[in-house]
């Protein structure tokens, strides 16, 4: 066998401006391995931003492309976090993949919190409407209960400042036996400057 085992492979889902690049960068970083992003590499593969790809071809060969990437980073032989669009647990195959390859955690926030973080957001197509907290709330009661199948951990984001929330993450790391509790003692606390999702 050439192939290394893979420790610590870590996804985050959440609804947009849910924290989850954000999050992913800075837990990635405290850990010292790769922040992946779906939509980063979707971007890169399709050459254009999500938003002109969505008007131009459509959601659902969004979707397909997201699938593919998604299995694609989840594959890899290496250390992660991965960063999700608010999207990916749409379908049961990418559900599947990122719950039995990762760690999931869901960064949960209320569509109100996430219309506070994302009033003047230009970017993401679904939100283009014009009534964002309705369309918000709408998409909040269709994937909150899939983000929680997924999920092995949920994680509340309400207030508490990037470093609080990755530190969480690193916690229940420990608590589960995949993070050495020398590891947490070496990065808890690393990163003090206080943060807030959506700054
Ligand atoms: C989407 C969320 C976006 C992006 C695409 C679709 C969604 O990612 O994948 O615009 O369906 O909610 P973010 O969650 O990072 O905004």
């Amino acid at each position: 066998m050439s192939s290394t085992p893979v420790g610590l492979k870590l996804t985050l889902v959440a609804m947009p401006g849910g924290g989850k690049s954000t999050v992913g960068r800075h837990l990635a970083r405290q850990l010292g391995v790769d922040c992946l992003d779906s939509d980063s590499e979707i971007e890169k593969r399709i050459g254009m931003p999500i938003r002109e790809f969505f008007e131009r071809e459509g959601e659902d060969a969004f979707r397909d492309i997201e699938s593919e990437v998604i299995a694609e980073l989840l594959a890899r032989e290496q250390d992660m976090v991965l960063a999700t669009g608010g999207g990916a647990v749409l379908r049961e195959v990418n559900r599947e993949a990122m719950k039995a390859r990762s760690t999931v955690f869901y960064l949960r926030s209320s569509p109100e919190e996430l219309f506070r973080r994302l009033r003047h957001d230009t970017q993401r197509p679904l939100l283009q409407v014009r009534d964002p907290l309705k369309k918000l709330r709408e998409l909040y009661a269709q994937r909150d209960p899939l983000y929680r199948r997924t999920a092995h951990y949920v994680l509340e984001t309400g207030r508490p400042s990037v470093h609080a929330l990755c530190n969480m993450v690193l916690m229940q790391l420990e608590l589960a036996g995949l993070l050495s509790p020398d590891k947490v003692a070496a990065t808890v606390g690393a990163e003090p400057q206080p943060r807030t999702l959506g700054a």
